[in-house]
């Protein structure tokens, strides 16, 4: 996957899964969606973390530590959202916008630090 991707010279595959990710908070916050709509999300986000923290390992990313607890954040807040028992639509899009706000401020904070030192590593 690593190698596959190194060739690239610009990292599409980020910039697309952070816009699959605002398009299903957007869908959670909608009254109508239910649960599915936040498990898609857990395992959405899941790949895309995991891709993310992929990088940061094998480029031996110095600001690491900092970033993956920024996801564990996210990891834990869609967590308690699947544990919520009840179908309570107000509370899914509450959690939905602030959720939003919150991967706005990583995408174009630290999420963007990553991009540019991936695509410095790879030129070298
Ligand atoms: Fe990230
Ligand atoms: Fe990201």
């Amino acid at each position: 996957m690593f190698s596959s991707m190194q060739k690239t010279s610009d990292i599409l595959w980020q910039d697309a899964q952070h816009q699959t990710l605002f398009a299903i908070l957007e869908l959670i916050a909608q009254p109508e969606s239910g649960i599915d709509a936040v498990r898609h999300l857990h395992d959405y986000a899941e790949s895309h973390f995991a891709l993310e923290e992929h990088y940061m390992a094998a480029l031996a990313y110095p600001e690491r530590e900092t970033h993956v607890a920024a996801h564990n954040q996210f990891r834990e807040e869609i967590a308690s959202l699947l544990a919520q028992n009840e179908d309570d639509a107000g509370f899914r899009a509450l959690v939905a916008t602030f959720l939003t706000e919150w991967l706005r401020r990583h995408v174009f904070g630290v999420d963007k630090a990553l991009e540019a030192f991936i695509l410095a590593s790879e030129r070298k």
